[in-house]
This record gives C-alpha cells, sequence and structure tokens, in this order.
C-alpha cells in the first residue's frame, strides 16, 4: 500500500479558482442539443419551450457557470440568422461537420439564451470567422446585447425579446487552424483582431472575447496571438483585442486513429490514459509560460475551452454522433484535471468539457425518456465547492505511489483544496488500478471541526451506470476518517476519488 502525507496550510490562502473553471459545451453534434437538451415543445418529454427538463434539473445541482455554444467546428458553418425567427420557416443546411445530417435550425440564439436562464448559466457563445463575416457577427452581438433603438434591437424584438440579454463570453473562431479554416497562426491572429475590433460593447455590456487558440502544446500558437494583443486604436479605453485566448486538449488511451473503447479496456489502457490526462499540466505550464513573458500581471486568460476524455464511438452508433460510455475511468480523469486546473488558477481562467449531453465526456446520458448522470457528473457535483474558492497548496509527500507507464512515470495520488465562506474542500484521487493508499491529512495554521467525506469508486475501472442500473458508480458517504494528532487519517480505495470537506474552526 502506498503511503502520503498532504500538508494543507489553512491559513496560506492562494488564488481564487474561477467557477469558470467548471464551465460546459454543447455543440450541435449527434444528440447533443437535439434529443439531449431540446425535445421540441410538442415532444412527451416534459419539457419548458421545447427544452428537457429533466437535463435542466440534473444540470442545474452541478451550478454551472457557463455554457459554451454552438460549437466547436460547428460554429464555423452556423449562420445565426438563420436560427432566429418562427421555427416553420428558418431555413435548413447541412451539418457536414457531424454525420451530414440535416439541421433545421430549431435550437437558435433565443432558446440557447432560454436554456441558459433555466440552467441559470452565463452564455459563452462562439462566433464564426471561418465561413461567416465580420458584419454577420458584429450584428449577432448587437442583436444579443445592445438597448433602445437599432436594426438589430429591431429585428430582436420582432422576435419576441425586448430587453437585451447579458452576454460576457464571446469566442471569436474555433480551432482557426483545423476545422474553423486552416490558417496559419498570423493570418489566424490578424483575423481574431479584426472581427474583435468590430465585436462592440454595448451599453454597459462588457464582452470577454476569446481568440481561437492552440491545439494541446502548439505554443506557438499562443506567443503569435500575445505579441499581437495590444489594441493600439483603444486609447480611449486602453484594452488588449481579446481577453481570453483558448487551448483545446483531449484525453485518449492511445493515437488519435486508435484512441480505444470507453468500457472495454484493460490495465495497460487506463494507465495510458492517466499519462494522457496529467499532461494537461505541463500543456497549461508552457502556455502559461509564453503568455507571463507578454504579460506578467496575468490580465489575459488562458481558456481551455474543451478538454475531457475522446474514445471510439459506441459500436452501432453514428461515428459522426460521438457518442461514448463513460466508466470510472472518466471521473478519475475529470478529477485529476481538476486538480491541476487548480494549481493554474492564476492564468486559467475557464474550462469547459467536452461536451454536457450525449457527446464525448458528457454528464447525462439520454435514451428517449430516459436519462442517467455519468460517473463524471458525480465528480462535477462533488466538488462543486471549489468554485469560486480560495486555493490552498497541497503539499502531497508520497512513498509507492508511482508506476512506470512505458517512457513516462505516473503520480497515482492527486490531490487539491481551497476554502471558502470558512470551509474547506479538499479533493484526493488514488489513480492505481490496484493498490489503495493511506494519506494523512496534515491541516496547519487553523482548527476545524468535524469533517465528513464522500468517495466515488467501483468494483472496476471500467463500470458505468445505464438506465437499468442507474447507480453503479455513485458516491456514497465515507466514515472511515480517523482523527489523530499527525491528521486525518484515510485509506484511499484503489481507482477512486474522494472529497473531504471541514468547517473551519
Ligand atoms: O468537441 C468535438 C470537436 O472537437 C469540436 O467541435 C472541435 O472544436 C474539436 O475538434
Amino acid at each position: 500500500m502506498a503511503n502520503a502525507t498532504a500538508i494543507i496550510n489553512l491559513d496560506l490562502e492562494g488564488s481564487k479558482i474561477s467557477r469558470h473553471l467548471y464551465g460546459h459545451f454543447a455543440e450541435h453534434l449527434g444528440r447533443c442539443i437535439y434529443g439531449g437538451f431540446w425535445v421540441g415543445e410538442d415532444s412527451t418529454i416534459p419539457n419548458e419551450g421545447g427544452i428537457r427538463l429533466d437535463v435542466v434539473e440534473a444540470l442545474r445541482a452541478l451550478d454551472i457557470p457557463n455554457l459554451r455554444w454552438p460549437g466547436g467546428c460547428f460554429a464555423d458553418e452556423y449562420h445565426w440568422k438563420d436560427g432566429i425567427g418562427p421555427r416553420d420557416q428558418r431555413p435548413r443546411m447541412v451539418n457536414t461537420h457531424w454525420g451530414n445530417v440535416e439541421e433545421n435550425n430549431h435550437f437558435g440564439t433565443h432558446e440557447f439564451m432560454a436554456l441558459c436562464e433555466l440552467l441559470g448559466t452565463e452564455p459563452y457563445i462562439s462566433g464564426n470567422v471561418g465561413s461567416g463575416t465580420v458584419q454577420e457577427m458584429s450584428e449577432w452581438v448587437e442583436y444579443l446585447t445592445r438597448d433602445g433603438d437599432s436594426p438589430m434591437v429591431r429585428l430582436r424584438k420582432a422576435n419576441g425579446r425586448e430587453e437585451p440579454w447579458s452576454v460576457k463570453f464571446w469566442g471569436i473562431g474555433n480551432e482557426t487552424w483545423g476545422c474553423g479554416g486552416n490558417m496559419r497562426a498570423e493570418y489566424s491572429a490578424d483575423l481574431v483582431r479584426q472581427y474583435a475590433t468590430y465585436c462592440r460593447d454595448h451599453g454597459d455590456n462588457k464582452l470577454y472575447r476569446i481568440a481561437s487558440g492552440a491545439s494541446d502544446d502548439d505554443y506557438k500558437w499562443t506567443r503569435t496571438l500575445m505579441e499581437q494583443i495590444n489594441c493600439f486604436g483603444c486609447e480611449a479605453t486602453p484594452r488588449t483585442f481579446y481577453q481570453g485566448i483558448s487551448v483545446h486538449h483531449y484525453t485518449m488511451a492511445g493515437p488519435w486513429e486508435a484512441k480505444g473503447s470507453a468500457t472495454d479496456f484493460d490495465t495497460d489502457d487506463y494507465y495510458r490514459t492517466m499519462v494522457s490526462a496529467r499532461e494537461i499540466d505541463r500543456i497549461l505550464t508552457g502556455h502559461s509560460t509564453v503568455m507571463d513573458i507578454y504579460d506578467p500581471g496575468r490580465k489575459v486568460g488562458l481558456v481551455l475551452d474543451e478538454w475531457g476524455t475522446w474514445w471510439d464511438v459506441e459500436p452501432g452508433t453514428n461515428p459522426g454522433f460521438l457518442f461514448q460510455q463513460n466508466s470510472l475511468r472518466d471521473a478519475l480523469v475529470a478529477g485529476t484535471h481538476f486538480d491541476i486546473f487548480h494549481k493554474h488558477a492564476e492564468r486559467l481562467y475557464m474550462a469547459n468539457i467536452a461536451q454536457t449531453v450525449n457527446v464525448l465526456q458528457a454528464m447525462v446520458l439520454t435514451d428517449g425518456d430516459a436519462l442517467v448522470l455519468t460517473p463524471t457528473y458525480h465528480v462535477f457535483e462533488m466538488n462543486k465547492g471549489h468554485q469560486d474558492a480560495a486555493s490552498l497548496a497541497v503539499h502531497l509527500r508520497t512513498e509507492g505511489a508511482r508506476r512506470t507507464v512505458g517512457d513516462a512515470e505516473l503520480d497515482t495520488l492527486s490531490a487539491s483544496a481551497s476554502v471558502k465562506d470558512g470551509t474547506v474542500l479538499i479533493s484526493l484521487s488514488n489513480l492505481d488500478a490496484e493498490e489503495p493508499a493511506e494519506v494523512t491529512l496534515d491541516l496547519r495554521g487553523r482548527s476545524i471541526g468535524e469533517a465528513t467525506a464522500r468517495l466515488l469508486t467501483a468494483d472496476r475501472l471500467q463500470d458505468h451506470n445505464s438506465a437499468e442500473a442507474p447507480g453503479t458508480v455513485s458516491p456514497r458517504s465515507f466514515d472511515e476518517l480517523k482523527v489523530t494528532e499527525q491528521g486525518l487519517i484515510l485509506t484511499l480505495p484503489p481507482h477512486s476519488f474522494l472529497t473531504v470537506q471541514a468547517p473551519l474552526a
């Protein structure tokens, strides 16, 4: 059994963990929107104005801070004016990226904003650079956020919405190095500056513009964006062209061509997955280091607006729909990502898991009128207390908590901690597939009251939830916390995720 001591100074508060690190992503892809969020007003599935209520109820429990829409790759072929007005008159199009299926545009701007209101979340709209125009994007911002009287305001009002919405997060292009236009970094940076110029702040609505950024460890892309970030035409209200820069990184068990099955994997695949997941630390460090050169005050945010596991699609499903099961392994990928995100809290402002419903590493899977909460859902729920909390550094001293995986070394214990409103929250993962780990939580600087803990694990790494067995992987309370002079001692089972919560005394 591995042994570890986690020293946490409760009186040394670090950077604020932005709640937006717990952000989400909903693309017009497979059954994420249609069948997932949206069933239409005539559906027998309970809905409000066409929006599926069981999905809303499940997601409200996660305190989702923001939702990115409409893509992804889809965003760069989406023309927002096709998605307003009477639904039966909306033009149709082909979703060429995802399954070549027809898109009827029934879920558009008003439906998305209604969804955000039901979820109590902030919209993050991803604008079309790849096949759209500057005017189109500029008018979308005006339509959504301008008050008073103007051509787009009149159009919005004609479609039944008097008041402007408040929209902060605005993506300028998506993966412009690939599906968003196959551009070079230099060309993309120029285009982003151009589009950003015309994405105006209307009235009190202040946009947080997010430039389409790098894939994985393409630090040159980030450097190119950072070199060109200063808006020299903005002397009246000095600002950078874009306030955030995106990056995408997905976790797989192998190369792109052989990502592996979501549930039919062995222990070697599992360890390779964990090595891939923990790569995000190196990637975030690399981008942050480049950004520090140009922005030492850390005003520009790093936005990981796509992350998560990407497996082969479930057998028999449309390959373009990216529908995959979600096992305990996915939950552990999420847990270790959050520990790393918290460590990068000073630069990392937002992260969006891909994607919320029925696509890639989802929170919920639907099948007709059935809804299943995934193991990943439970990690988001158990960790939600970290949102907007002050991070606390965790100094882990371990013995034996390591595995050699090919050429890589995998630390099998992962942890992070924070404090908010007088409550300490500690998250711990034991990534070892077979060995338990005894952990002593050596909490210094402040005393705590009675601690409680919750555990997420299962017999097998491959275990997952289904409509027939929805609770196979679900949290339970964990009563085996020993209070000693050295601290709180607990034994983490193999492949488990645990949270400890305690009030400051
Ligand atoms: O999340 C699925 C796809 O992955 C997104 O559409 C795209 O941005 C990325 O390549």
